[in-house]
């Protein structure tokens, strides 16, 4: 668990696990209300892992896909997903593919069809700031979370 104090602590620690990212495929879900810092967080890494324009929320789009040094990146926001099975028409298999990345808002909405991610990340409001707990699903997340935490 971890303390986050303003935005600007959010995009920090998010650059922090920018650097640690492995060349390998590798999940990410955010969990956390509307608010909470999910866009936030993902605009850090983003922005560590060299993209340089905006970090548009795919909220309507549902993703948005990023070609950064070389590596595909997709951002997925599936708060206004209706039903899991949509993703499938989305052919979400090839956003998991060899040496991409995937950073997912609202993965709750695509129960039973997303598959599990490498890292779980919740954040919470607190009365200023916010907390953030990592939950590591992969031996390479758990590497991480133990550099993270040092
Ligand atoms: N650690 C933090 N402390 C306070 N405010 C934060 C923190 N991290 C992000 N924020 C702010 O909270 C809001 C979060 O918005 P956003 O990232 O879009 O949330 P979400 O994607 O979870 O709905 C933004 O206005 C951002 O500036
Ligand atoms: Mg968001």
């Amino acid at each position: 668990m971890c303390w986050l104090i303003d935005e600007q602590a959010t995009l920090d620690l998010a650059a922090e696990l920018a650097s640690l990212l492995p060349d390998s495929a590798f999940c990410i879900h955010l969990k956390g209300d509307l608010g909470a810092g999910k866009t936030t967080f993902v605009r850090g890494l983003l922005t560590a892992l060299g993209h340089t324009g905006k970090v548009k929320s795919p909220t309507y789009t549902l993703v948005e896909h990023y070609h950064i040094n070389a590596r595909d990146i997709y951002h997925f926001d599936l708060y206004r997903l209706a039903d899991p099975e949509e993703l499938l028409y989305l052919g979400i298999e090839d956003y998991f593919s060899s040496h991409a990345l995937s950073f997912i808002e609202w993965p709750e909405q695509g129960k039973g069809v997303l598959p599990e991610p490498d890292l779980l990340i919740s954040l919470n409001y607190q009365k200023s700031g916010r907390q953030v707990t990592f939950t590591p699903f992969s031996a390479a997340a758990s590497i991480i979370c133990d550099k993270l935490h040092n």
